[in-house]
């Protein structure tokens, strides 16, 4: 979709269809010449409580009234919202070029952000499989463009917020699409198409190389070939410290030996939700020019049961020469994350992020609405939570802490990956991961409930992108020192 910006009232412009935010007693911010907008809100048709939609006809064009809510509780997420539902109702009527209205007397440019990301992420729908039955879908076209009317010129917010939701729903495509076409090698071919990033590919036989035993014994049990990914963004002129941006990709994830039970098991192709992020935000960056060097390590892989797979009580040793009992094949996730840490600190990285779908007990604990966060760092962690909150995404720090370390020793290696009983399991699985950021400050973002079927108007069903926002806005904090 194309986006751009202009300080022409939206009457003037040329798209087919307006919407106007309403806020909480403020009327209607620019009427059309015959007061038909004025006369909706007077008739009780149209109405400022936030998520209202109405519709006019009036000038020529379609005007879609969404309501905004109060002015002190309007916010970017209610204006994604507002967005997503604004263009919902648009699509139904036709539209082809759509002009925001934004409010008047809202800060910065983060207003044309939020309403460029709402328009761009509602819009998407995965093209899936379905075999066409030949009759035309009007809205299937869709929306061609989208005019973003302020009286400052938000030419910038808007360039800026249309690479950010395109690579936000690049990561969606690769989340729902099929672990059969999904498999290690085509997120490589994904992460080789980027522009302006050197990726390298490792094979099995070069992972197993870099002694990255955990990350091996993971892999050994499919016949897919593994990939680990190493993404480098290094433009001259850049400034602060190294980003490492660490994802898991296990393209599926059937538990291996410990095998999990079929209900919802086809929902594990989104088990690369972290590494489909790190992707897709790297290529953000680059595609941004920040001014900031990015190292990207994702462990792709299959988890299956074979006569070859790694097997509960196998021990393996880890590329920072930690050993791990494998308790638990279906703990799949640290075992990949773990070597992919080591690697990101061997290749110079000065603050690490992961992103995985690493625990079912994060979804029990904090559903679809804020990320785990652990951290080895407080002012990392400060970091990585301003730059969700910025990006609007939520993230909800878990302790880590001396008894819980205890949980996950190993009996006769260093570490186990699966203590029993699975107390405090998302905390558990931190106090693993932790142990292979060496001295480098770490944040591990658990988004086994933020990744999926999230229920927001702009990303309800299947894969959401979850993290590339925050990726790209901690990359732009990072460069701006
Ligand atoms: N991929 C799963 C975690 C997951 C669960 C992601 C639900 C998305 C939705 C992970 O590999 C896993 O199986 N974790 C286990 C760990 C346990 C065996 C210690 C879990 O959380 O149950
Ligand atoms: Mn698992
Ligand atoms: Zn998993």
């Amino acid at each position: 979709m194309r986006a751009t910006a202009t300080t022409d009232a939206a009457a003037h412009t040329s798209a087919d269809t307006v919407v106007v935010g309403l806020v909480e007693g403020e009327g209607v911010p620019h009427d059309v010449d015959d007061g038909a907008l004025r006369a909706l809100v007077d008739a009780g048709e149209a109405k400022a409580r936030f998520k209202h939609l109405a519709v006019a006809h009036a000038a020529g064009k379609r005007w879609v009234l969404v309501g905004l809510g109060e002015r002190e509780r309007l916010d970017d997420e209610r204006l994604r919202v507002a967005a997503a539902l604004a263009l919902g109702r648009a699509r139904e009527l036709g539209a082809r070029v759509l002009c925001w209205e934004l409010p008047h007397k809202l800060r910065d440019g983060h207003p044309a952000r939020a309403v460029v990301e709402g328009t761009v992420m509602a819009a998407y729908r995965f093209a899936g499989f379905k075999r066409r039955d030949g009759h035309d879908d009007p809205e299937e076209d869709g929306l061609q463009e989208l005019i973003v009317s302020d009286h400052e010129d938000r030419g910038d917010a808007v360039a800026r917020a249309v690479v950010v939701a395109e690579a936000v729903n690049a990561a969606r495509d690769l989340q729902n699409t099929p672990a059969n076409l999904m498999t290690p090698t085509t997120l490589a071919e994904r992460a080789r198409a980027l522009e302006g990033v050197e990726v390298e590919v490792v094979d099995r036989a070069g992972i197993e190389a870099l002694g990255m035993g955990a990350f091996a014994a993971v892999a050994q049990g499919s016949e897919q070939e593994p990939a680990l990914l190493v993404l480098r963004y290094e433009p001259a002129g850049a400034h602060g410290p190294v980003l490492g941006l660490v994802g898991k990709a296990v393209t599926f994830d059937s538990g291996g030996i410990s095998l999990k039970p079929g209900q919802k098991m086809a929902d594990m192709k989104y088990d690369m939700s972290g590494g489909a992020a790190v992707v897709e935000a790297v290529g953000a960056i680059a595609r941004l020019g920040l001014p900031v060097r990015v190292i990207g390590v994702v462990g792709a892989t299959e988890n299956l049961p074979s006569g070859r797979s790694v097997k509960p009580g196998d021990v393996v040793t880890a590329k920072n020469g930690l050993t791990i009992e494998v308790n638990n094949t279906d703990a799949e996730g640290r075992l990949v994350l773990a070597d992919c840490l080591a690697h990101a600190v061997d290749l110079g990285a000065e603050r690490l992020v992961d992103v995985a779908t690493l625990t079912g007990g994060v979804v029990v604990a904090l559903g679809s609405t804020y990320a785990g966060l652990m951290a080895n760092d407080d002012a990392w962690a400060d970091e990585v939570v301003g730059a969700a909150t910025e990006a609007g995404e939520l993230l909800w720090r878990l302790p880590l802490h001396e008894e819980y370390a205890d949980l996950v020793k190993g009996t006769v290696a260093d570490l186990n990956n699966a203590p029993e009983g699975r107390k405090a399991s998302s905390i558990v699985g931190g106090e693993f991961l932790v142990r292979f950021a060496g001295d480098v400050p770490w944040a591990h973002l658990d988004i086994a409930g933020t990744a999926w079927d999230v229920g927001r108007p702009y990303a309800a069903k299947g894969g959401c992108g979850v993290m590339v926002r925050t990726l790209v806005a901690l990359a732009e904090r990072a460069a701006a020192g």
